[in-house]
């Protein structure tokens, strides 16, 4: 039985599939104090055995986190350059989170919002008065607090908007991604995400993303109440709009009296080198949607930012959360962004992320056919080649060279290390990427 499941695990993952034996491993990636008693194997079987396969895990088996670097079982030391999809800004297991969380961990967690706490409304204060907004609404999961903004433009469109009864729409753009729920995949055009999910939220209209006058076309309709999009699409591939569209999208948005809600969940805190990614177009959505990052990979936390008007739409007992504004939360929270803040990621994020975008670009254009991105959060496209190179392949080589990344789509793979990450640091995965891309030439 176990030679049957070993075998299963083998071709799965194609674990082995050019993997250096251990002892051959040198400089960042060498052996360091391993405190698992599992292997790499048997991490990997007893997850599959028991686990539902909803992931297809990049073959290495996490023990341990500090800073930009993560630690296998058997105390191989990697880069971390997927940050658990930009929820490590801060870097793995960042000594203030960390001592903020225990400090609240033995005060008081949890105590559902039937009560007030002393800490959400000084979280909220800060929140508001950072991105100026007059509220904020705490959530847990990114899915959550997308689909908090999604609910809100609805209830702001019966109340405010005077949209008749039921038929509010809310217009999402191609390439979209706000996770997994019913209504997160009702709006998605991948067909890995809706298919076989169905019947599917009625009253979403799916335009063309970057199509400014296919918005248009659509926004006219009284009966449109918002519209939520990704300033940059993380998981289509890191796809950037051309420079303006965001202004022109929030401009029709205003003139035709249509909530822009802006899902800064991936690009937001810091990622695109400003502490919004809107920021970089000047322009104000009506609503904004943070998570990952806000915890600095703590737990899940999430927050939707909006002003009176749309925010107090929403009464009593009609949205919430048991955990959502939790005491840990806002504890957790806001010690993730005094850390953004003080330690000016943002900043590191801006002038890293130049290095890195000019460093891409040198990568040979036989195997790599673009390279695009802003901050810290970047994408290589690999070229379909007769040989075996594709997105996966690349990351399994890249990971036997002490760098993790994770494909996105058969040929993109997204590079988005933790903001914390020094010159010296990027550079030496500058060169382990341009050394694994140059081994399939
Ligand atoms: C842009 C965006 N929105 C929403 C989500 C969903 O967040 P979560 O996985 O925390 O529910 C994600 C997750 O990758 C995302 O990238």
């Amino acid at each position: 039985m176990a030679a049957f499941r070993l075998g299963r695990i083998l071709r799965f993952n194609s674990f082995f599939a050019g993997r250096q034996p251990l002892r051959a491993l040198s400089g960042p990636s060498a052996r360091e104090a391993s405190s698992s008693s599992s292997s790499t194997e048997e991490v990997i079987e007893r997850e599959l055995s028991y686990g539902a396969h909803n992931y297809k895990p990049v073959p290495v088996a996490i023990a341990r986190g500090e800073g930009v670097h993560v630690w296998d079982v058997e105390g191989r030391r990697y880069l971390d350059f997927l940050s658990a999809y930009s929820a490590l800004n801060q870097g793995h297991c960042h000594p203030k989170i960390v001592q903020a969380m225990m400090d609240q961990a033995h005060t008081l967690t949890l105590t559902s919002r039937a009560f007030y706490t002393d800490t959400l409304g000084g979280y909220q204060e800060f929140m508001t008065k950072l991105f100026g907004y007059d509220k904020l609404l705490p959530m847990n999961s990114g899915v959550e607090a997308a689909e908090t903004a999604v609910k809100l433009a609805r209830r702001w469109g019966y109340d405010v908007k005077g949209i008749p009864h039921n038929q509010a729409k809310v217009v999402f753009v191609e390439g979209n991604f706000w996770g997994r729920s019913i209504a997160a995949v009702s709006s998605s055009v991948d067909p890995e995400n809706y298919g076989g999910y169905g019947p599917y939220v009625p009253g979403f209209v799916i335009v063309p993303y970057d199509d400014v006058e296919a918005l248009e076309r659509v926004l006219t309709d009284p009966t449109v109440a918002g519209l939520m999009l990704e300033p940059i699409q993380g998981e289509a591939g890191v796809v950037l709009p051309q420079d303006g569209y965001l202004k022109k999208v929030s401009d029709l948005c205003k003139a035709n009296n249509v909530l822009f809600i802006a899902d800064e969940i991936q690009t937001g805190l810091g990622r695109t080198g400003k502490l919004l990614a809107c920021d970089h177009e000047g322009v104000r959505p009506d609503v904004v949607v943070l998570g990952k990052a806000l915890s600095g990979g703590m737990f899940p936390i999430s927050a939707v930012l909006a002003d009176n008007d749309v925010m107090l739409t929403v009464r009593p007992g009609q949205h919430g959360s048991t955990y959502g504004g939790s005491p840990l939360a806002c504890k957790v929270a806001m010690a993730s962004m005094k850390v953004i803040l003080e330690e000016k990621l943002t900043e590191n994020a801006a002038a890293l992320g130049s290095i890195l975008e000019r460093e891409l670009r040198d990568l040979p254009a036989s195997i790599v056919s673009a390279t695009r991105g802003r901050g810290l959060l970047h994408a290589l496209v690999i070229k379909r080649l007769s040989n075996d190179a594709n997105a996966w392949t690349v990351c399994l080589r890249l990971r036997d060279s002490g760098l993790l990344a994770k494909p996105t789509h058969d040929d993109i793979i997204r590079f988005a290390p933790p903001l914390i990450i020094t010159e010296t640091q990027l550079m030496e995965a500058v060169s382990i990427i341009k050394k694994v891309i140059s081994s399939f030439d």
